[in-house]
């Protein structure tokens, strides 16, 4: 079973400026007035304060884009969940495939950091995806289930709280996209893996990113087991973005 008011989160990635959000938000918000899918924008840390003020009142909720696993102390450079509780964030993005790339992130790693984003009452956004490379030998699945299975043994009961989202790495940013076929098999798999684990896994809204776009949001979100979508790059334009939103609100 899925979640039927999807989800739609905007991870803006190392983008913006103060004058560049503000352009970006007004307009996004007039046009989203109208729209019934749920969304967030997971914006830089330091954007945080900016955007609490602009989307007070609003329906879109503010999102971060990492958290550290620790709670506090000499951690130069980190953020941490009490911090992004401060700026009333209410998802953080945990395992991004930039994070684990680029950051050597483990799966041990990056389910403490949805540990840490639980316990200060925020909703972790987990992300998870294999390589070009995984999918070639046949991996996809069992990687995909290593990395959520790290995430649920960590996690316990409160699993049917986070956001999971299945982001094949070599979809992101690439302008390739997983198909609507290929996309909701993963998916399905993920929803198995998750309702073995708890009772309260319908809740679970299960996203789909990876070049999301005007053209294809609307198939890819159409899938059984796709509840909403993970958009990069085609988030940091607001006709673009409002386009996928509408999509997501049929
Ligand atoms: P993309 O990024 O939409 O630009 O492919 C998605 C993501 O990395 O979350």
């Amino acid at each position: 079973m899925s979640q039927s008011i999807k989800l739609m989160v905007g991870n803006w990635k190392m983008n913006g400026g103060l004058a560049a959000n503000a352009s970006l938000v007004e307009p996004l918000l007039d046009g989203m007035s109208a729209l019934s899918c749920r969304s967030a924008l997971c914006v830089p840390a330091p954007y945080l304060a900016q955007m609490q003020h602009l989307l007070m009142g609003s329906s879109v909720d503010l999102g971060g884009q990492d958290v550290s696993a620790h709670d506090s102390g000499a951690y130069t450079g980190e953020v941490s969940a009490d911090m992004l509780r401060d700026f009333s964030v209410r998802y953080v993005i945990v395992g991004h495939s930039e994070r684990r790339q680029y950051h050597a992130e483990s799966d041990a790693t990056v389910a403490a950091k949805a540990q840490r984003a639980l316990a200060a009452g925020i909703t972790p956004i987990v992300c998870l995806g294999e390589s070009l490379e995984e999918r070639e030998a046949g991996q996809t699945e069992a990687v995909v289930k290593r990395q959520l299975a790290a995430v649920i043994h960590a996690n316990g009961h409160c699993i049917s709280e986070i956001v999971v989202a299945y982001e094949p790495v070599w979809a992101i940013g690439t302008g390739l996209t997983a198909t609507p076929e290929q996309a909701q098999q993963v998916h399905a798999v993920l929803r198995s893996q998750l309702q073995a684990a708890s009772t309260q896994a319908t809740r679970i809204s299960i996203l789909y990113g990876g070049s999301m776009n005007a053209t294809n949001a609307a198939e890819l979100l159409a899938q059984p087991d796709v509840d909403g979508g993970l958009i990069g790059g085609a988030s940091l334009k607001a006709t673009d973005y409002l386009s996928i939103l509408k999509a997501a609100s049929r």
